[in-house]
């Protein structure tokens, strides 16, 4: 039986920074405890990027090296590079260049794709057109941010929730039924102001007063992201489980955004299946924002077999959301 050509992801791998900051330390830098942490977000733990110069690149880097490594691909076949961050090393040019160059790909094209917690699906969901059209053969999709760079630690709604991190797909072509076989991809701009960083672009440009009104941090409204990530990400999910017929039984891994583990639950309990068959690593690593599904798949790679049913489902900044199925390709 032949398939259409879709991209197989056929390597993964990522990177977290070494320092731990724990809900301990935290408490001592904001009115909070390990007990309201735990059950608000499911988080316990994040790792943090530390010292002077060390961008978002650095990670991608280090979880695109490994990536070529261990699919002992060498960087000079690789046609395409995508880096999804809202946490670009500079505003520009873009992150993915400096992770193609310092990794060896030479003249590769490269971009970064800004679409915050939902970055990874947008790029995975983009790259993959790229392979199914047959113009390229090997693409690297990386998910990196380095949100302690825009986090306020004086907030402590916001503080508690985010942390750095990379991680980093190879796709290639599959015509044996393997792959990314269906995605969808919303938008909603008129959400903006539920969580965004007001100053630093272009609309309200650095000046000493937006540094001093903190508005070089994310911002968010915490409930309002909550019900709209509840109903959206559950929504989608299911949604893509009925396009695609797959029932319960079918799934064998959730891989959601890790944002809070009560939403990642309710998306769970709206697809009809259990806490078992959710990657789940929010309390060690916090939200990554666009390398959570990645590094879920990295943390998860041991137990994934071929042919497993993969529902990828995200939500975030935007606003944005969205699911993806892909079967397991190896
Ligand atoms: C941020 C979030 C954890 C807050 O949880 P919540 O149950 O909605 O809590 P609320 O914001 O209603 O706050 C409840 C109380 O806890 C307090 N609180 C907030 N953060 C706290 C913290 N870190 N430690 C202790 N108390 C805290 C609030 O001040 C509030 O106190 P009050 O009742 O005296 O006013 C939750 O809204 C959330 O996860 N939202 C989605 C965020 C998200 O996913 N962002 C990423 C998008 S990609």
């Amino acid at each position: 039986m032949s398939f259409p050509t879709k991209a197989a992801i056929t390597g993964v791998h990522g990177y977290v920074p070494d320092y731990v900051l724990t809900n301990g330390e935290l408490s001592t830098m904001v009115d909070t405890n390990d007990e309201w942490i735990v059950s608000r977000t499911g988080i316990k733990e994040r790792r943090i990027l530390k010292g002077e110069g060390q961008g978002t690149s650095v990670m991608g880097i280090e979880a695109v090296r490994g990536l070529l490594e261990k699919t002992n691909i060498q960087p000079a076949e690789i046609d395409l590079l995508l880096c999804a961050t809202v946490t670009p090393d500079f505003v520009f040019p873009a992150t993915a260049n400096l992770i193609a160059h310092a990794c060896g790909l030479g003249h590769t094209p490269s971009f970064d794709v800004n679409v915050a917690c939902s970055g990874f699906l947008y790029a995975l969901t983009m790259g993959a057109q790229f392979i199914e059209t047959g113009k390229y053969r090997k693409v690297i999709v990386v998910g990196a941010d380095k949100m302690s760079a825009i986090i306020d630690y004086t907030d402590r709604s916001t503080c508690v929730l985010f942390g750095d991190g990379a991680g980093a797909v190879l796709l290639e072509p599959n015509a044996e039924g393997y792959g990314l076989l269906d995605s969808v991809l919303h938008s909603d701009g008129g959400g903006v102001q539920h969580l965004y960083q007001p100053a630093g672009g272009s609309k309200y440009p650095p000046t000493a007063d937006t540094v001093a009104r903190r508005e070089h941090f994310a911002r968010q409204e915490g409930p309002a992201v909550f019900k709209f990530a509840v109903v959206r990400m559950a929504d989608v999910s299911a949604e893509i489980m009925q396009r695609n017929s797959l029932t319960p039984d079918d799934v064998a891994w959730l891989v959601p955004h890790q944002a809070n583990k009560r939403i990642i639950s309710a998306t769970a309990e709206r697809m009809g299946i259990g806490m078992d068959k959710v990657m789940l690593n929010i309390q060690r690593y916090g939200n990554t924002t666009a390398a959570t599904i990645p590094l879920c798949l990295w943390d998860y790679e041991s137990q994934l077999n071929k042919g497993d049913n993969l529902v990828l489902s995200a939500f975030g900044g935007g606003l944005t959301w969205g699911a993806a199925y892909v079967k397991w390709g190896y």
